[in-house]
């Protein structure tokens, strides 16, 4: 039997555990069509386009909410202090503007969220601008960002009454769906391009329990070939089309604003691939406006690799009307992506922040990556976008020197060690002469066993 997804999707959520979420419905972001069932693949029936979640105070002021801004930052703060599951959740905390999952033991938690702001005056110093800060999301139960998505949607998919879940990935997507789906007792289907992803988020996948499919292709026909099988399979898509997923994604801006003291930063950059996460943490911006949370926005400014780079020719070819897909290419594969699906809801938060688009080179993320990790942070290739692309919008005038700044590291270092030891070994870019590179590469150094051996080479580098 098939199972219908979200059938009815209004939805108003308090359980006597005390589980009290945001009544909503599905909205078409292409015409509009609001409460419509999805289609299988989660696509609006009408017109095929994506749908996000409204909460009924999304076409007001905000005052109908009934919310007060200062009861709810008071007690969302609270919440870090108790025990139960659904506070120690840094995405469930903030259930009053997420979706409603109809009771607590529906809820799939990890305990995600909670992830550290970290200041950092290294890269401030490399980028030209100051206070610079990176929102760690890689400090997340699977070591990315995917996990506060997860929760929602996992959640979901448990109360639906799903027994499968499935996503196609570029890796992080399907580390954290499986393990989420494992959790909550469901078996997760993942497809992942052949050969094209890192082998510490395969191990992840394998480890938690997926069924795994390589398949001769890339990430773009991965959810090709997904978008046909949940429409023959009663599996739940995971992928960040998922308009749940983009829900748990955005409480990472809520809690960044948090961190501020509810004082916005003047830009913040983040990495695009699928483009879901840029939309997300935008929808909250622009959601804690409207609900007088904040009083002006952060420009979000989204910066991709040079050779996956369809947002940014989106936007300057087309002005952001009509995606123009690449053939992805970058040794940062979790954004190795032609075609994002998101792309119009990017380009909306695009407009709505006042944000830009960037592109960078490999070697500009190398380096980039490798500044962030001798600050003693560390991230994978795809978050070290966001540091590389300030750099320039430094160069640009579009970022202030004095303006503060907060860049989203979306995955752990640990994620993508090959990369990281090709890079310190000086295979990646074997034909390099660039000194700046050469300057950040720690290659182990070979030695006979013994410690004046080792004492020689501390003397050649005590004084560094
Ligand atoms: N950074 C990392 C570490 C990622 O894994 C991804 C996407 C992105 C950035 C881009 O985020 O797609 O929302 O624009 N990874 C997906 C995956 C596609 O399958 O793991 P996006």
């Amino acid at each position: 039997m098939t199972k219908r997804i979200a059938s009815d999707s209004e939805s108003s959520a308090e359980s006597t555990t005390g589980l009290k979420s945001a009544t909503f419905q599905l909205r078409c972001i292409g015409c509009g069509d609001v409460g419509g069932a999805p289609t299988r693949n989660l696509r609006c029936q009408a017109c095929g386009d994506l749908l996000e979640v409204v909460y009924p105070w999304a076409s007001g002021d905000g005052k109908e909410s009934g919310f007060k801004a200062s009861e709810l930052k008071a007690l969302w703060k609270q919440r870090r202090t108790s025990r139960l599951p659904l506070d120690e959740s840094g995405v469930w905390r903030f259930r009053e503007v997420l979706p409603g999952v109809s009771e607590e033991i529906n809820v799939i938690t990890l305990r995600e969220g909670n992830t550290p702001l970290y200041s950092m005056p290294q890269c401030a110093a490399k980028a030209g601008v100051e206070p610079l800060f990176a929102k760690h999301q890689g400090m997340n139960p699977t070591g990315s960002f995917k996990d506060t998505g997860m929760t929602t949607a996992s959640s979901i998919a448990r109360q639906e009454g799903f027994r499968w879940v499935a996503c196609a990935s570029t890796g992080n997507t399907s580390a954290s769906m499986s393990a989420y789906a494992s959790r909550g007792g469901m078996r997760s289907l993942v497809l992942i391009p052949d050969g094209q992803i890192s082998w510490s988020k395969l191990s992840q996948a394998l480890d938690y329990g997926a069924l795994t499919c390589q398949l001769k292709t890339d990430f773009d026909g991965c959810l090709k070939i997904l978008n046909e099988v949940v429409l023959h399979e009663p599996v739940y898509p995971l992928n960040s089309i998922n308009p749940y997923r983009v829900e748990g994604q955005k409480t990472a801006a809520i809690e960044l604003l948090e961190q501020f003291d509810w004082e916005s930063p003047d830009h913040v950059i983040v990495p695009g691939g699928n483009l879901a996460n840029s939309s997300a943490l935008g929808k909250a911006f622009l959601e804690m406006k409207q609900l007088g949370f904040i009083s002006r926005l952060p420009k979000v400014s989204i910066i991709q690799a040079e050779g996956a780079n369809p947002l940014v020719r989106t936007v300057r070819e087309n002005v952001g009307l009509k995606l123009i897909p690449v053939r992805a290419e970058t040794l940062a594969t979790a954004i190795r992506i032609g075609s994002p699906a998101s792309w119009k809801k990017a380009v909306r938060v695009l407009d709505a922040t006042g944000g830009t688009v960037e592109q960078v080179s490999e070697a500009e993320i190398a380096l980039a990556k490798a500044e962030i990790g001798a600050e003693g942070i560390g991230c994978e290739p795809a978050s070290a976008v966001t540091l590389a692309g300030l750099k320039k919008l430094v160069r640009q005038g579009f970022v202030k020197r004095n303006e503060t700044v907060v860049l989203i590291l979306t995955g752990h270092l640990l994620k993508d060690p090959d990369f990281t030891l090709k890079f310190h070994r000086g295979d990646l870019f074997p034909d390099s002469a660039d000194p700046a590179l050469a300057a950040q590469q720690r290659a182990p150094i070979v030695l006979e066993a013994n410690a004046g051996a080792v004492i020689k080479v501390l003397e050649k580098f005590r004084d560094e």
